[in-house]
């Protein structure tokens, strides 16, 4: 976790986040053991910003990794940074179970996906083919 963590940092300061100037950071681990970072990525049209916590799930599914395992996310918040209901929905598809939020100061908070998003919508429940 520790790793895990670090790479978000170290995300975080690669942030485009010129419109908020708030700078975000993120990593993944995906079943193989792997870590994919990611930092948030705005845009002068500002509905296109993506957050860094899917950038860096985005990363690891491109790589070819379809399962998740944990994530990390880290930003200069007063308590640590919680992840928007978006980014909660996209880490529910991967099977991420274990988040990690953490703050600049230091400062952790490890929680469940399913206590970040009960009763998530879940592909589960689409009809089948
Ligand atoms: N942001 C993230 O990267 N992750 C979150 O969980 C919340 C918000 C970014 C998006 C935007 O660039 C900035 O933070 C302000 O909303």
């Amino acid at each position: 976790m520790e790793e895990l963590i670090k790479a978000a940092e170290a995300a975080r300061d690669k942030a485009y986040a010129p419109y908020s100037r708030f700078a975000v950071g993120a990593a993944v681990r995906g079943a193989s053991g792997r870590v994919y970072s990611g930092c948030n990525v705005e845009n002068a049209s500002y509905g296109l910003t993506m957050c860094a916590e899917r950038v860096a799930i985005f990363k690891a599914v491109s790589a070819g990794e379809k399962s998740l395992v944990a994530l990390a996310v880290t930003a200069a918040t007063p308590a640590p940074a919680s992840p928007c209901g978006a980014c909660r929905q996209v880490m529910a598809e991967f099977g991420i179970n274990e988040v990690v939020m953490c703050n600049t100061k230091g400062e952790r908070r490890t929680v469940t996906l399913a206590a970040l998003l009960p009763y998530a919508f879940d592909k589960e429940d689409l009809p089948g083919e």
